[in-house]
């Protein structure tokens, strides 16, 4: 059990090389005890940070959850699980490991070493980005505050507050470049990550999908497919970048948001085991009556969340992402793996837009429609778990499917904003628009159905009715594994 009240426990590291230090008050593995005014300025930062997990993290009271921690940034063996109690989670820094010969893969400085410190002519660029990405990591943390209050299962619970430390983490991950790469400025901008709050009509969270509440575990669900997968796909461009340390972050953080996915994948997946088995068994679509969530409202909840999280990736024609490219700050997805130049001059593609009351194409250069490109490998990968999804329905025998909206639809940003585009991809006028929305966007009754199915199942082992126990367990142990010991589990 831990000593020290501030910081918690540190778990036994048993990993490969390049272990993170867990005898500093700050775990990490850049060597902060190296560097005593860094270190001075993050632990000045770190009780504010835990001031805003007892305020705005988890709302639910628990003794402790099974959580994993890194203690290594290796290949192998990274994490250590283990009953924390949450607010004493060794939140720290790891990035991955340095690679001493990296080159710029792009841009105007391809075939330059990777920069380890920031160029003054790409400070400004380069804090706003950090800025933008660290903020949704405390904000998706505030969304899911009180989701804690309506868990299906003990298990559900454990990868929700998993979630939770680990987008904490990523936090941590953005203060430490700011602190350690751009002074005062850096140190004013870490305290407003920590001012700024979801949904706050003052100070509200930079990007809109951010702002948005997560009402039940259903939105939940598709927030870690979807919007999580935004973050990957951020975090993808981001691990590409000449600046060196922010890239490192980046690559470590994606590891740990392989889970957040895996939390969204599944627990549709498991949704829609039960639905097709209550429809089954009730030869009805309309199983909430039962006890389930019918096919057409999780259509809806995914129809919105896609929407939203397309709107993430920015216009398709933007020059600053063009500039990001060219300065080397910003890569593509799997910019190393891209067969071109990755210079991009003269290169165009096709951009759909609407004009005249339909879409159209035009052809422009890639460019000035980077966020389009990662956009269009975001929509891809998003169509792979509908078609996993869809899966489930058919080994049920059910003929009904989900599917993906148009790109077009329901947007507030780039090309489509203003204009109103069905899930089909018809651009209608406001009056349809009108008639039709109820039965493309979750409506008020949707949302009030769901939510009186969200009664908190507490019993380890044991799942709300409306969604699949999952197949296996965490880290090897059973599904009925006490992974969360509640506060006042005694009394119930
Ligand atoms: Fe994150
Ligand atoms: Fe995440």
């Amino acid at each position: 059990m831990s000593t020290d009240s501030r910081t918690g426990a540190a778990p036994a590291p048993t990993g490969p090389l390049n272990r993170v230090d867990y005898s500093q008050r700050i775990p990490n593995n850049v060597g902060l005890a190296g560097d005593r005014r860094l270190q001075r300025a993050l632990e000045g930062w770190q009780p504010k940070f835990l001031d805003w997990w007892r305020q705005l993290g988890p709302a639910l009271p628990t003794k402790d959850v099974y959580l994993r921690t890194a203690v290594a940034v290796g290949r192998d063996g990274w994490a250590h699980f283990a009953h924390v109690p949450m607010d004493e989670y060794r939140w720290g820094i790891f990035l991955a490991e340095r690679d001493p010969d990296r080159k710029v893969h792009f841009g105007k400085h391809k075939g330059e070493p990777a920069w380890q410190e920031v160029p003054g002519e790409h400070r400004a660029a380069l804090m706003r980005l950090i800025v933008v990405q660290g903020d949704t990591e405390p904000a998706s943390v505030e969304q899911q505050r009180v989701l804690g209050d309506t868990a299906p299962s003990i298990y559900d619970l454990r990868n929700l507050f998993q979630v939770n430390v680990e987008e904490g983490r990523h936090l941590w991950a953005m203060v430490y470049l700011l602190h350690a790469y751009f002074g005062r400025e850096g140190r004013e901008e870490a305290e407003q990550l920590l001012k700024r709050n979801s949904g706050d009509l003052n100070a509200p969270r930079i990007l809109g999908a951010f702002n948005e509440a997560t009402t039940d575990w259903l939105q939940f669900f598709m927030f870690t497919y979807f919007t999580d997968r935004d973050g990957k796909y951020q975090l993808g461009t981001l691990k590409e970048s000449a600046f060196d340390p922010l890239a490192r972050t980046c690559q470590f953080m994606l590891k740990e948001e392989a889970h957040h996915m895996f939390v969204g994948t599944t627990g549709v997946e498991r949704i829609l085991e039960r639905t097709a088995e209550l429809m089954r068994e009730h030869g009805t679509a309309d199983v909430f009556p039962y006890g389930g969530i019918s096919l057409d409202v999780i259509q809806r909840y995914l129809n919105f969340q896609y929407s939203v999280s397309m709107d993430l990736f920015g216009s398709e024609q933007s020059t600053n992402a063009g500039n990001y490219f060219t300065a080397g700050l910003k890569g593509r997805w799997m910019e190393t793996r891209r067969e071109d130049d990755h210079v991009l001059l003269g290169v165009t593609r096709e951009l759909r837009h609407v004009e005249g009351g339909e879409i159209r194409t035009r052809t422009v250069p890639l460019l000035s429609a980077l966020n389009l490109d990662l956009r269009d490998e975001y929509a891809a990968d998003c169509a792979g778990g509908v078609r996993r999804w869809n899966r489930v329905l058919a080994a049920a025998g059910v003929p009904d499917r989900l599917h993906l909206p148009h790109e077009g639809f329901n947007r507030k940003v780039g090309v489509y904003a203003g204009h109103h585009v069905t899930p089909h991809g018809e651009v209608v006028d406001e009056t349809t628009w009108r008639a039709g929305a109820d039965a493309w966007l979750p409506t008020p009754e949707d949302r009030e159905r769901v939510a009186a199915l969200m009664i908190p199942e507490y019993e380890y082992g044991k799942f709300a009715g409306w969604i699949a126990p999952p197949r296996t367990g965490i880290n090897d142990q059973p599904v009925e594994f006490d992974y969360v010991h509640l506060a006042d589990e005694g009394l119930v």
